[in-house]
């Protein structure tokens, strides 16, 4: 007899503690950054683009949707094969068309800011708007250096926010430094530099994902990267480069965000022990990986494929002494999206955890210094917000306090608050966790309580 440790009321999930130990083999569904860039640069290349395992979520089908506005000709493989596989019939560099409606952006940061880029290079109208989450987060550090390009955009509250106009057509190259640590801004700025006159050079102090330009790159498009000694990168893309774009093959590896949480709950339950197959080990998204072994944990890594990104299995396993660590801020952007669940683990660490030089969390989905402190505070747990981070006295025997009714939580939207808070009501042996606002999981990852359920049931 299993016992049922998640109740689904509507938009809510009622969580209990796991008793169960584990040793579990899972896969993740393909990262949903290098999707978004698969579906957009295959769209432009000259000919078919074949994409395998291309993430599902609500992020990547508003992509796929959007592109198809675009006059994109995107299909399943076959019948038979698997839901994820895609072809992408590419129109070429000029080849988008002008959409009839505006398009939805839906929830996506990276789809809104990215397509921004392209489309400020296409001689055509364009109006893009989104969820109400996603029309309050910033826009003015895309629509400042598209300006400088030559580009005429425009949004909403003075260029702050979206929706945004777009009449496209016209740019510039530009030398551009990235004030914050932002792919996405670099990514925009990258697409645009596609369609603009002359070679456009970014760059950026500290280097951050750098998908776009491996696929660029894959594709046989002339970009150029080149490393600073002091950790950051300079960027060159030519500008309406001839040989246009190639068409690709692409397996897209597992999510490490996704991943992510089972990598916590599996070092943090007794006994137990998980290998996530298949997951992208780019250490501009590992950076999690680094922390955890700061703080002692055992984490194991196996590298199986390179082109075009770094690919294979990570391994981890219960450790009963783990440790709070001071996160060195430079850090940070390898681990961007998975504060959320580092809180979790600090929370159930043995001593401080102090994380600083993390503002961006204020624009993310939801402000996520605010959202962590504000779960984790119902919860019971020593934690204090930072202007640019947070700090958490974290304790082992809390895994076993709790009992009464249960705590109330809110996931505020965000996806990856409402399952990093999952995986803390299972790590809660004794108390029980009601979450609020949990369809947005679907927006990244809406198998996580299939492949949840495959674990601890
Ligand atoms: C992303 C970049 C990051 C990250 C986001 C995905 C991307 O955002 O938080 O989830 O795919 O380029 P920023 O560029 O705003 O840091």
């Amino acid at each position: 007899m299993t016992q049922d440790l998640l109740k689904f009321n509507h938009d809510k999930v009622l969580v209990e503690g796991l008793s169960k130990e584990f040793s579990a083999e899972i896969e993740v569904p393909g990262d949903k950054s290098i999707s978004h860039r698969a579906v957009m640069l295959g769209s432009i290349a000259d000919g078919n683009s074949r994409i395998y395992n291309l993430s599902v979520s609500g992020d990547n089908l508003a992509t796929v949707a959007a592109f198809r506005k675009l006059g994109v000709n995107i299909k399943k493989q076959n019948s038979g094969g698997s839901k994820k596989d895609f072809i992408i019939e590419g129109v070429g560099f000029y080849g988008l068309k002008e959409p009839k409606s505006v398009i939805n952006t839906a929830n996506s940061g990276t789809l809104t800011r990215l397509i921004a880029g392209m489309l400020a290079g296409n001689d055509f109208f364009s109006v893009l708007s989104g969820d109400k989450y996603l029309n309050s987060r910033p826009m003015r550090r895309i629509i400042e250096p598209l300006k400088l390009m030559g580009a005429k955009i425009s949004g909403r509250g003075g260029d702050a926010y979206t929706p945004l106009a777009i009449s496209g057509g016209g740019l510039q190259s530009i030398f551009y430094e990235v004030p914050v640590p932002s792919a996405q801004v670099k990514s925009c700025l990258m697409l645009a530099a596609l369609y603009a006159e002359g070679d456009t050079v970014i760059y950026e102090s500290k280097a951050t994902r750098d998908h776009t330009e491996n696929l660029l790159k894959f594709q046989g498009y002339p970009v150029g990267t080149e490393d600073s000694p002091s950790g950051g990168s300079f960027i060159t893309v030519k500008g309406r480069h001839t040989g246009g774009l190639n068409p690709f093959e692409f397996i897209i590896p597992g999510d490490f965000s996704s991943a992510a949480f089972f990598i916590v709950l599996g070092i943090l339950n007794k006994n137990s022990e998980i290998t996530i197959k298949n997951i992208i080990i780019n250490e501009k998204r590992t950076g999690l990986l680094k922390a955890l072994k700061m703080m002692g944990a055992d984490v194991d890594t196996v590298v199986k494929g390179m082109s075009p990104e770094t690919a294979g299995d990570i391994k981890v396993k219960y450790s009963d002494s783990i440790k709070g660590i001071a996160l060195p801020p430079e850090i940070v952007p390898d681990m961007i999206d998975e504060f959320p669940i580092f809180a979790v683990i600090a929370s159930f660490a043995e001593g401080k955890t102090t994380v600083t030089g993390a503002k961006e969390l204020r624009v993310k989905e939801s402000d996520r210094i605010k959202s962590i402190v504000y779960n984790l505070n119902a919860i019971g747990i020593d934690i204090k917000e930072l202007e640019d981070g947070f700090e958490i006295n974290g304790n082992p025997d809390l895994k076993c306090a709790g009992k009464g009714l249960p705590k109330k939580l809110n996931s505020f939207g965000d996806h990856r608050i409402a399952m990093s808070m999952v995986i803390a009501g299972l790590i809660l042996k004794n108390a029980k966790l009601e979450i609020k606002d949990i369809n947005c999981i679907n927006t990244s990852f809406p198998e996580f309580f299939d492949t949840l359920n495959s674990i601890i049931k």
